[in-house]
This record gives C-alpha cells, sequence and structure tokens, in this order.
C-alpha cells in the first residue's frame, strides 16, 4: 500500500471523514458512514458539481424515489444486463467476481473480459480459487441489483435503482412541458444509488450504497450541436479510445476537444462538450492534469444502453487509472424502452411536423470516489506533520478560531469573534485544547485553509492574526474587517497576502 493512502485513510477515520459503518457489529463490506468534515467535503463537491454543471446551465434538478417497481428495471433493460460473472470454489465455497479474479491471476484487464471468455479461462483451469487453490465450478450470472417487496403483502417487486438517470428518463414527459417543450433539455439529479457488489473493496471506491450526480441531456438527434461547444473546443485532453485500446496502444493521445469531435473520435458534440466540462470540474478540486484521462469503454465492458463510453479517469498511487465519471451517449435507447413497455407517447413534434424521440447523452460522477480522490490528492506533509491543502471552495471547515491561551479573557474574546464570523455564514471551529502549536497542526490536517488566533493585542486593539494553512505565514487584521474579506478570499477573489499585514510568529 502507498504511504498517502495508508495516512489518509489514517486521517480519515481518527479525524472523522469516513470509515466503514456498522462498526460496532464487526462491519459489512461495501457500506461507509462519513463524519463530521466528510458530510461537509462530499457536500462542498456537490455543490460545486451543482454550480458546474446544473445552476450555470439552467438544468432542472429533480428528486425520484431509490425503490423502483420492477416493470422500470424491466423496461430499461438493468434486470437482463446488470449482472455480473461469479466463480464459487468447488472446495471451499469461497464467491469471486470472475473478471477481478482473471486480472489478479492472469493479468487480463477486467474490462476486457465478456462473458465467453470466463467460461474459456475456468472451463481450461486457468484460473484457482484464490482462498484454497482448489478449482472453481463453472461461472454463473449475478443479478448486482438489491431486491425487495413493496406494500405489506409485498404484492409488488422492487429494486432499489442501480443508476439515477431512470428517474430522469421515467419523468421526461412532464419535465419537457414544465420548460415549455424546448430542446435540448438538462435533467440533473443527485442521490442513492444501491449495487449488490459481490466482494466490495478498495474503500470508498466499490460501494453498495452510494451517491451519483448524473445529468441526461435531451437533444434532437437532427440537431445535435450544443451551443456552447466554443467554450471547450479548445481545451486538450488526453484520449485513449476503444479503437486504440484494441490496436493494443496504452498511450493516450493529446487533442483538443474540437479535434476529437471532429474527427468523430467522440460521437456526439454533447459528450465532448461535457467532457470539457468535466475536466474543469475535476481540476477545480485540486486534481492536476496530468494525472486526468478519458478512456473510451470497450464493447464488451460498456452498459447495454450506450453506443459510446468515455470513463474520466484519475491516476492514483496505489490503484493506477480509476473512474470517476462515466460519459455516455444513451441515444434514444431508455426512452424508446420505456415508450415501448409503457405504451406511453415519449416522441416529440418538429416544426416540420415529424415526430422524433429525443437522444441523451449523460455525465455520470461517483460522489464518493471523489470524496477519497479530494483528501488523497490534497495531502501532503511538512515538517513532518500532515496537511490537507483542499482547494478552499470544498474544505469541510472555513476557519478555526484559536485563543492563543484558554485564560485571561482570550476563550471569551475568541468566541464573540466565533459568533461574528458563524453570523457571515462561515463554517467555524473553535478549538482552545492544548498548546497553540498542536491546535494549528489539528487544524491544518482537517484541511482548513485559516487559523484565527485570539491574542494579548487583541483585547487592546481589536486586531487578531491569520495564518495560512499551506504556507503557514500569518498577517494581521481588525476583525470588524473579516467577514468580507474572509468570504473573498474562499471565494479565490483574493489571495492570502491581502487578508492583512505581515505579522511575527505569535
Ligand atoms: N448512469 C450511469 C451508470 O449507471 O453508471
Amino acid at each position: 500500500m502507498g504511504e498517502a493512502y495508508e495516512k489518509v485513510l489514517e486521517i480519515a477515520s481518527r479525524r472523522g471523514f469516513f470509515w466503514p459503518s456498522f462498526e460496532i457489529y464487526g462491519g459489512i463490506g461495501g457500506f461507509y458512514t462519513y463524519g463530521n468534515l466528510g458530510t461537509r467535503l462530499k457536500r462542498n463537491i456537490e455543490e460545486l458539481w451543482r454550480e458546474i454543471f446544473v445552476r450555470r446551465h439552467g438544468f432542472y434538478e429533480i428528486e425520484d424515489p431509490i425503490i423502483n417497481p420492477s416493470r422500470v428495471f424491466e423496461a430499461s433493460g438493468h434486470l437482463t444486463h446488470f449482472r455480473e460473472y461469479v466463480l464459487e470454489c468447488a472446495r471451499c465455497g469461497r464467491i469471486v467476481r470472475a473478471d477481478h479474479l482473471i486480472e489478479e491471476q492472469l493479468g487480463i484487464p477486467a474490462q476486457s473480459i465478456d462473458g465467453r471468455e470466463v467460461e474459456r479461462l475456468v472451463g481450461e483451469g486457468k484460473v484457482r480459487c484464490p482462498n484454497c487453490d482448489a478449482e472453481l465450478k463453472a461461472p454463473v450470472t449475478f443479478l448486482t441489483m438489491f431486491q425487495t417487496k413493496i406494500g405489506a403483502k409485498g404484492e409488488e417487486v422492487g429494486y432499489a435503482r442501480p443508476e439515477a438517470a431512470q428517474g430522469m428518463f421515467l419523468n421526461f414527459r412532464r419535465c419537457i412541458r414544465q420548460a415549455r417543450g424546448a430542446l435540448p433539455l438538462g435533467l440533473a439529479q443527485v442521490g442513492k444509488v444501491l449495487r449488490n457488489e459481490i466482494a466490495p473493496r478498495r474503500g470508498l471506491f466499490r460501494l453498495r450504497e452510494f451517491t451519483i450526480m448524473e445529468v441526461e441531456l435531451f437533444f434532437d438527434p437532427q440537431n445535435p450541436s450544443c451551443p456552447w461547444f466554443d467554450r471547450v473546443k479548445e481545451e486538450e485532453v488526453a484520449i485513449l479510445t476503444e479503437e486504440m485500446q484494441e490496436r493494443g496502444e496504452r498511450k493516450p493521445v493529446r487533442i483538443t476537444l474540437g479535434e476529437a469531435s471532429s474527427k468523430g473520435l467522440i460521437k456526439a458534440e454533447w459528450q465532448a462538450y461535457f467532457m470539457g466540462v468535466s475536466k474543469e470540474f475535476i481540476t477545480m478540486l485540486g486534481i492536476p492534469e496530468e494525472r486526468q484521462r478519458f478512456r473510451g469503454h470497450l464493447p464488451e465492458e460498456r452498459a447495454h444502453y450506450s453506443v459510446q463510453t468515455f470513463d474520466h479517469e484519475i491516476h492514483l498511487e496505489n490503484w493506477g487509472w480509476i473512474e470517476v465519471a462515466g460519459h455516455a451517449y444513451r441515444t434514444d435507447y431508455d426512452l424508446s424502452a420505456h415508450q415501448r413497455h409503457s405504451g406511453v407517447d415519449m416522441t416529440l413534434l418538429r416544426s416540420d411536423g415529424s415526430r422524433f424521440i429525443p437522444h441523451v447523452v449523460e455525465p455520470s460522477f461517483g460522489l464518493d470516489r471523489l470524496v477519497h480522490v479530494a483528501l488523497e490528492t490534497s495531502f501532503r506533509t511538512m515538517e513532518g506533520r500532515n496537511i490537507l491543502a483542499f482547494p478552499r471552495s470544498i474544505a469541510p471547515i472555513n476557519i478555526s478560531v484559536l485563543p492563543l491561551v484558554a485564560k485571561d479573557g482570550l476563550p471569551e474574546k475568541a468566541r464573540e469573534v466565533q459568533r461574528i464570523l458563524m453570523d457571515a455564514g462561515l463554517v467555524v471551529e473553535y478549538d482552545e485544547r492544548g498548546s497553540i502549536g498542536r491546535r494549528y497542526a489539528r487544524s491544518d490536517e482537517a484541511g482548513t485553509p485559516l487559523a484565527l488566533t485570539v491574542d494579548y493585542q487583541t483585547l487592546e486593539d481589536g486586531t487578531v492574526t491569520l495564518r495560512d494553512r499551506d504556507s503557514w505565514r500569518q498577517v494581521r487584521q481588525r476583525i470588524d474587517a473579516l467577514p468580507p474579506l474572509i468570504c473573498r478570499y474562499l471565494k479565490g477573489e483574493i489571495g492570502f497576502s491581502e487578508l492583512g499585514i505581515p505579522a511575527g510568529d505569535v
């Protein structure tokens, strides 16, 4: 295990970002609990996503139920396709996910393994039980959706949704009317989804219950251009296409989104547009460009509803390239399927009198993965101390308020300052326990961008010191000037030196 990864997990559970759930009953794989810092970090990332993907575009947001009747997933194809191959050991009974075991034991990438390949490799005895090395039984498929019964008599079989997207398709007709019939229409949803993973591992990367943030963008296939494409078309991205992988290439090409779209490497302009927005969003979380790429799905890994999918991947020391978002071109697959199964007309009318079913492009983010990535990417040490150097906009706590010592009226004054900052809408942590050095260290480790110290001079002239988490530099400022200055600093409108005049060490 990489050192940063280990350190981040230790900080996460000790300081209250996240930890495995149901601890007091021994835990169960694939479920995590967020603590105070983690809940705030997660919510801040969600808000940034909402700002960039929803508000700025004027898209609509909805909230649809988690439990759906089985008819929804019969129509969407999930009951047929949302399955994984599993292998059971003939001797010890251990159950494993076939593609993961094949990748581990034979080095074949999991995403390139289809059902036929699993059957062949198991039949030829190429993989063995990872627990006792015995032979494995013939592979079977396993539906990775949670089933439940709806109602006291269990009259209706229900499933927990494995994606939020179906909510947007089910409610499309109503939403398009509310949007006065206009395409393109963006519908967004953030919410919990459930997947009954066979062997969850890697902490927040493979959960059985997780938060997804999705936009379904509906457009007329006869008018497929994105009105905002100019904003991103000069943006260069690293792309590893499906065709490049099939040719055995492993190094992505660097290409502008405009070129990738005009050359047909990305099929839909809207998809290319959202890949640009995706890069902007991920970069704002503090992930450098060289650790980002877009990888096209191979046909065997592509979801049943998609004609082209690019994963937005981030390189992590421990796991290599991992997916944080999927950009899928779903065409009219879902609306057509729901029209067929429900009998409800999903078509729209063009001005020339022709009818059509809109096409859909979908950017879909796994929020929990982003929490881990933001945490691991921001981790650094300075003089042996841990620092989580989050971008200011997502840091869970805005500012720590610290009396220099816990006596002589300084705690009372510090509480007053805390109240002023809280009333200005800031998230403030008050801390008077232990030496000032230890409190600075605690504040840095929680990723708090600023630490404010109330000292003896404060009682005389109403000024305090502000300390920068990343450089440990300090400035002095009047209390009454703080609220607007700090708000501007957190928005990135001003730098640290503009917060006050340089101060000596406290
Ligand atoms: N809607 C994207 C996914 O299911 O992963």
